[in-house]
């Protein structure tokens, strides 16, 4: 961090926040607000006058509440810039003739009560989302006695007791009583892998090496420490780590398969006694510790949605940051121009997160040097002739990629074509049609419809599938020999959001039995969140047909990722089952009411620009 706040090329804002975030790659105009220090950082340096005075004394969040920190502090030792700063919250000062002590000894007169934040507006190109995981909380596994019993700790507070700039200078003592502990009971997976209510589902990735690394730290230096770790599987997968647990293991640490059901405190001792089934033996234990370390998880950062709504970015089911793609672009967002480092995008060691750190840089270097966005022809076109400024467009582009229409100003949408990619939910939005995309078009799904089910249309099942997870779970399907009616016929469109109203009627009145439309799961679209329009559409779309006394039932929705090849089976089985239920005589009744229903469609829109195209020519001559 000291190297990053002296070099000549970065602009480093520490306790600062990002307030706006707007544009797109390449113009992204931000906002920083810097919180006001009220101390002078480049005048100050760091005496420790100020600190002596302070007579409010707080909990200090750095060493995880074992000391006390002053109102006016420096976060932590390596903090940059190295210059105190005053927590305002906690000051007698900010009334002066309450204290103002640290205003009197200051002989750089740095402190100032008045500051204010100041906002710092910047113009970037790109932007990396480094914004880390938080620990996870233990205070719900009860069983564990993390809040009544003092020597119940989390691995983050075992980390400050060991630590020679902790708040016991390293000296090794458990909080009851500073005694040295001698027995000392590591339970893995606090938080991670639960599928109880209690946790989180996902492994949180670092526990388990941390716990290895933390029982060799206790070998090395407290040889007379006994370790014990509960664990339910040790993951030792990266580099040398399998080698880290093998030493560990040598070096006397006794690893339990088992995680324990219980903890209780001897109020005499002060010690734990910890209940567990050695799943190995299958025997009920009960054993005795001086300390017990929760291997607590991480979860993602709690402000994270305040980043989402900045830049646009989608969370996946757990919270983290959904990158573009898994393996094509591991470390984009979904937003062209923004990237992830770090456990932004999911639980990482150091390792991990420096690696993808550098591949971030790499990419916002590259695309910072080129100097130029290619992007691919697939973006929506849009005919301002007949475009009533409605705004519906911009309002579901999931990436802010269309310029809001203004009809005071006579402005019309506009793409921004850097900032799309081309989901096509504003084409099938669009309630005038005026919309066209450049790629997956109007004309070329509708000809896809129509050669489908030029033959025997009522024997077939029509699935629009999104290009990123239906359609590749159709094929893993096909690879997969899993076998599904031979009546489907498939419709590949880049998102579910692209699936038009029209196109699913139009299907209905070329004579198609039953019509499929299927995307990604929520979380998983591709576009951000593309798909909750694609399930507001469809129903919408169910009562249309109730009204039209077309049975709903003949347009299913589903959601189905790449790897539900098995799931794409028995949905399109499923579907042919209702297939046979649907009657001819129902087939040829919807063809009716939907060719009807064009035809009327059609005449409102023939009518609309008739009168938009007559009210023009009026302003036109009055301008005249
Ligand atoms: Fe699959 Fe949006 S990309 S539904």
């Amino acid at each position: 961090m000291m190297d990053v706040g002296r070099h000549p090329r970065i602009q480093l804002f520490t306790h600062s926040e990002v307030e706006t975030v707007t544009g797109f790659v390449g113009n992204f105009h931000v906002t920083v607000r810097k919180k006001a220090r009220y101390v002078d950082e480049t005048a100050c340096n760091a005496c420790n006058e100020c600190v002596a005075v302070c007579p409010v004394a707080v909990p200090d969040a750095y060493q995880q509440g074992f000391s006390s920190r002053k109102a006016i502090y420096m976060p932590f030792p390596q903090a940059v810039p190295s210059s105190y700063l005053i927590d305002m919250d906690a000051c007698l000062g900010n009334n002066p003739i309450a204290c103002g002590k640290c205003a009197d000894v200051c002989e750089k007169h740095c402190i100032d009560y008045d500051a204010k934040d100041e906002i710092v507006p910047l113009e970037v190109g790109a932007v990396i989302v480094a914004t880390g995981v938080e620990v996870y909380d233990p205070t719900e596994y009860d069983e564990y006695g993390y809040t009544r019993y003092e020597n119940v700790i989390t691995s983050m507070e075992f980390e400050r007791l060991i630590c020679a700039g902790g708040p016991t200078a390293g000296h090794f003592v458990r909080p009851s009583d500073e005694q040295r502990p001698l027995r000392v009971g590591f339970i893995q997976c606090v938080g991670s892998r639960s599928l109880s209510p209690k946790g989180n589902p996902y492994c949180s990735n670092i526990c388990c090496m941390n716990t290895v690394k933390d029982t060799l730290l206790l070998a090395d230096h407290y040889p007379d420490v006994e370790s014990t770790v509960y664990y339910m599987d040790i993951r030792a997968f990266g580099k040398g780590f399998e080698d880290l647990y093998r030493r560990s293991k040598e070096a006397g640490v006794r690893y339990l398969r088992g995680l324990p059901g219980h903890v209780r405190e001897d109020p005499a001792s002060r010690n734990l006694v910890v209940t567990v089934e050695d799943t190995n033996t299958g025997h009920r234990l009960e054993e005795e510790q001086d300390l017990i370390v929760l291997a607590c998880g991480v979860i993602p950062r709690q402000n994270g949605g305040n980043v989402k709504h900045l830049l646009n970015l989608s969370q996946t089911a757990d919270g983290f940051f959904m990158e573009s793609h898994p393996k094509l672009k591991p470390v984009d967002a979904p937003s062209r121009g923004v990237f992830f480092a770090g456990c932004a995008e999911f639980p990482k060691d150091v390792k991990d997160s420096v690696t993808q750190a550098g591949a971030a840089a790499s990419r916002a270097g590259i695309l910072l040097s080129t100097g130029k966005v290619t992007i691919e022809a697939i973006t929506p076109v849009i005919d301002t002739e007949f475009c009533t400024q409605c705004g519906i467009c911009a309002k579901v582009c999931p990436y802010g990629a269309i310029r809001p229409p203004d009809a005071r100003t006579g402005r019309y949408p506009e793409v921004i074509e850097a900032a799309c990619s081309g989901c096509g939910t504003c084409a099938a939005e669009c309630p005038m049609d005026v919309i066209a995309m450049r790629h997956f078009s109007d004309a070329q799904i509708l000809g896809q419809i129509d050669a489908l089910l030029e033959d025997h249309p009522e024997e077939k099942v029509l699935a629009f599938a999104c290009n990123w997870c239906s359609y590749p779970g159709a094929d893993l399907a096909g690879t997969n020999r899993s076998q599904y009616p031979a009546h489907a016929r498939l419709v590949r469109t880049m998102c579910s959001g692209r699936v038009d109203e029209d196109f699913i009627l139009h299907a209905l009145m070329r004579g198609a039995a039953m019509v499929l439309v299927s995307g990604c799961h929520f979380a998983d679209c591709h576009y951000i969140n593309a798909v909750t329009w694609t399930q507001k559409r469809i129903e919408k779309l169910w009562n249309r047909l109730d009204r039209l006394g077309i049975r709903p039932e003949r347009v299913q929705m589903e959601w189905i990722s790449a790897a539900q090849g098995t799931k794409f089976a028995s949905v399109m089985a499923e579907l042919d089952r209702l297939r046979r239920t649907v009657t001819p005589e129902e087939i040829e009744a919807a063809k009716t009411i939907l060719a009807a229903e064009f035809e009327k469609k059609a005449e409102r829109l023939r009518k609309q620009r008739a009168r938009m195209k007559s009210q023009r020519e009026k302003e036109e001559v009055d301008v005249a």
